[in-house]
C-alpha cells in the first residue's frame, strides 16, 4: 500500500472551468459523419437521418462545444459544395484522407445536429488551400442574418436563422508535412492574421483559435508558437494544441507518464504565448484551445490496407482498452490543473473516429474511453482548487520521475465538491487523505471507480460493458479529513456534499 496527500485550501484556486474544455470533435473522416452521426434511412435515425442513439450519448456528455469540419480534411474543403439542395452538390475526392466525400451531409445538417445535440459549433476555416475571400464569405452565409449575397444563399437554402457561430479555428496543423497547403510559421501567421481581421471587421463578437503545433515533438514546435504569434498577436484569441498518446512499446507504467508530457506541453505553450505578449507589450494574454487531443494508434496499421476511393471507410477505429481510459482520464485531470489558460479542448474525436462512442447499423455502445470523459465533464465544472499532490514517484525513460498519483479538486457550480483521481500504480493501492476540514458538514456521497485486472480490456458491441464504472469505491469523512482507497491502476470520482 502506497500513501498520498492533498493539500487544499478553499480560498487558492487555479481559475473557473470554461466548459468548453469538455468539447469534441467531427470531421468529415471515416464513419464520423456517415454512419455516425448521419445514417439516413436507419431505424436508429430520426426523419433528419440523425442517428438518436447517438444522440443520446452525446448528449448523455454534456458536450458544450464541437469542432467541425476537420482536421485535416478543412484543408482542402470548398464549403459551398456541402449546402444546397442535395442532389446538386458534388462528390470530390477527398485528398486528406484519401476517401470519396458526397456532400450529402454538409454544414447545415451539422447546425441541425448540433442544436439537436444542444451542443455549440467550433468551425474551422479552410487555409490550406483558400484564404480571406473564402473564410469571409463562409463566415457571412453562417452569421449575418440576411440581406447579402451569401446570407441570403443561406435564406434560399431554408435555413432562416443565422447559425451565430461564435468560435472559428483558422486553418488546421497548418505546420504537418501532411497537411494540403502546408506553410512556414510567418506564411501562416500573416494569413491568419489578415484572415481574422477581415472575419472580425464582419463580426467583432467572434473568438479565433490560431494553429499551433500540431504535436509537441515537431521539429519546429516552439519556434512556430512564436513566429505565428508575433505576426497575428492581435487578432487572435487563442492558440491551438494537438496531441495524441500511444503505447507501441506495451510499457504501460511509460505510457500512464504521459500526464507528465502534456502538463509540460502545456507550461510550455502558456510560456511561449506569455513571451510574445512581453514582447508586444500588449495587455492581452493569449489562452489555449488544446483542440485535438487523445490516445490513437490502434487502428494505424490497419488503415494503412485501405483502399482508396470509397465512401466512408472504416478509418481510425481504433478500439480502446483498460489502460487508454486512465490516460484519458489522466489528461482531464491535466487539462483541469490549468484551468487558468486551457480554455478550449476537444476530445477528438467524438463517433467511431478515434472515439468515446462506437456504431453499428444494429446500436451504439460506449468505449472504455467514455467513462473518464464523461464524468469529468458532467461533474467537473465549477472552480478547480490548487491541489498540491504529495505522491511517491517513479522514474520513467522519457519523463522522468512522475508521481504515481494525478488528482485535481473542483469545487462544483452546486456547492459540492468532485475529486478526480488515477492510481497509476500497477502493483500497489494508495491510501489518499486531504485536510478539509475548510468544508465543514460535508460528506462523501459516492466514490465512483474504473478498474479492470487487465489493462487490455474492451468494450465491444458484443460486450459492451467490460469495462464500467462501480460505485463501490473506499472513502470517507471524518472531522473533515478525507481518506480513501485508491486501487492500483484505477480512475476514481469522489463527490462530496453538505447536506
Ligand atoms: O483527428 C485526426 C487527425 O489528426 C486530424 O484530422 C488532424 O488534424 C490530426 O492530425
Amino acid at each position: 500500500m502506497k500513501q498520498a496527500k492533498l493539500h487544499i485550501d478553499r480560498h487558492f484556486q487555479v481559475g473557473e472551468v470554461d466548459k468548453r474544455i469538455f468539447g469534441s470533435f467531427i470531421e468529415h473522416l471515416g464513419r464520423a459523419v456517415y454512419g455516425g452521426i448521419y445514417q439516413p434511412g436507419s431505424p436508429l435515425s430520426d426523419k433528419e437521418g440523425m442517428r438518436k442513439d447517438v444522440m443520446e450519448l452525446v448528449r448523455q456528455l454534456q458536450v458544450p462545444v464541437v469542432r467541425y469540419p476537420g482536421g485535416n480534411f478543412v484543408s482542402c474543403f470548398h464549403w459551398e459544395d456541402s449546402v444546397g439542395p442535395k442532389e446538386l452538390r458534388p462528390a470530390r475526392p477527398e485528398l486528406a484522407w484519401f476517401a470519396i466525400e458526397t456532400n450529402e451531409f454538409g454544414l447545415n445538417e451539422f447546425a441541425d445536429w448540433a442544436k439537436k445535440a444542444e451542443t455549440e459549433i467550433m468551425m474551422a476555416v479552410n487555409l490550406g488551400t483558400r484564404g480571406v475571400d473564402d473564410a469571409k464569405n463562409l463566415l457571412e452565409y453562417c452569421n449575418l442574418p440576411k440581406g447579402t449575397y451569401y446570407s441570403d444563399l443561406r435564406r434560399s437554402h431554408g435555413v432562416e436563422q443565422p447559425h451565430d457561430i461564435k468560435l472559428w479555428c483558422l486553418g488546421n496543423e497548418m505546420d504537418g508535412p501532411w497537411e494540403i497547403g502546408r506553410k512556414t510559421p510567418y506564411e501562416y501567421g500573416r494569413l491568419a492574421a489578415e484572415t481574422g481581421r477581415v472575419m472580425k471587421m464582419m463580426c467583432p463578437e467572434i473568438e479565433l483559435v490560431a494553429c499551433g503545433s500540431s504535436l509537441w515533438t515537431m521539429p519546429t514546435f516552439g519556434v512556430w508558437e512564436s513566429d505565428v504569434l508575433k505576426e497575428c498577436y492581435d487578432v487572435v484569441d487563442y492558440i491551438s494544441m494537438h496531441q495524441y498518446y500511444d503505447n507501441y512499446d506495451n510499457d504501460t507504467a511509460e505510457f500512464l507518464a504521459n500526464s507528465t508530457a502534456m502538463d509540460r506541453f502545456i507550461s510550455q505553450v502558456v510560456s511561449l504565448c506569455d513571451a510574445e505578449q512581453a514582447k508586444q507589450r500588449s495587455s492581452k494574454k493569449i489562452n489555449l484551445s488544446f483542440d485535438e487531443w487523445n490516445v490513437w494508434y490502434h487502428s494505424k496499421e490497419a488503415d494503412k490496407k485501405i483502399e482508396r476511393w470509397t465512401k466512408a471507410p472504416r478509418q481510425l477505429e481504433d478500439i480502446y482498452n483498460f489502460e487508454d481510459a486512465l490516460l484519458v482520464g489522466e489528461m482531464l485531470i491535466t487539462m483541469l490543473r490549468h484551468a487558468d489558460r486551457v480554455k478550449i479542448a476537444c476530445l477528438a474525436q467524438l463517433v467511431n473516429v478515434i472515439a468515446p462512442i462506437m456504431t453499428s447499423d444494429k446500436g451504439a455502445w460506449r468505449q472504455t474511453i467514455y467513462y473518464p470523459y464523461y464524468y469529468t465533464s458532467v461533474y467537473g465544472r465549477g472552480r478547480v482548487l490548487q491541489t498540491l499532490v504529495d505522491s511517491p514517484l517513479y522514474t520513467t525513460k522519457n519523463n522522468g520521475d512522475v508521481p504515481y498519483l494525478d488528482a485535481v479538486m473542483v469545487e462544483c457550480d452546486d456547492g459540492s465538491l468532485s475529486l478526480f483521481a488515477v492510481n497509476k500504480s500497477l502493483e500497489d493501492d494508495i491510501t489518499l487523505s486531504c485536510d478539509l476540514r475548510q468544508y465543514e458538514g460535508f460528506r462523501v456521497e459516492r466514490h465512483i471507480v474504473l478498474d479492470h485486472d487487465d489493462m487490455k480490456a474492451e468494450n465491444t458491441e458484443e460486450h459492451p460493458d467490460t469495462v464500467a464504472p462501480k460505485s463501490n469505491g473506499a472513502s470517507s469523512m471524518e472531522n473533515g479529513h478525507l481518506s480513501a482507497v485508491l486501487k492500483k491502476h484505477s480512475w476514481n470520482m469522489i463527490r462530496m456534499t453538505i447536506d
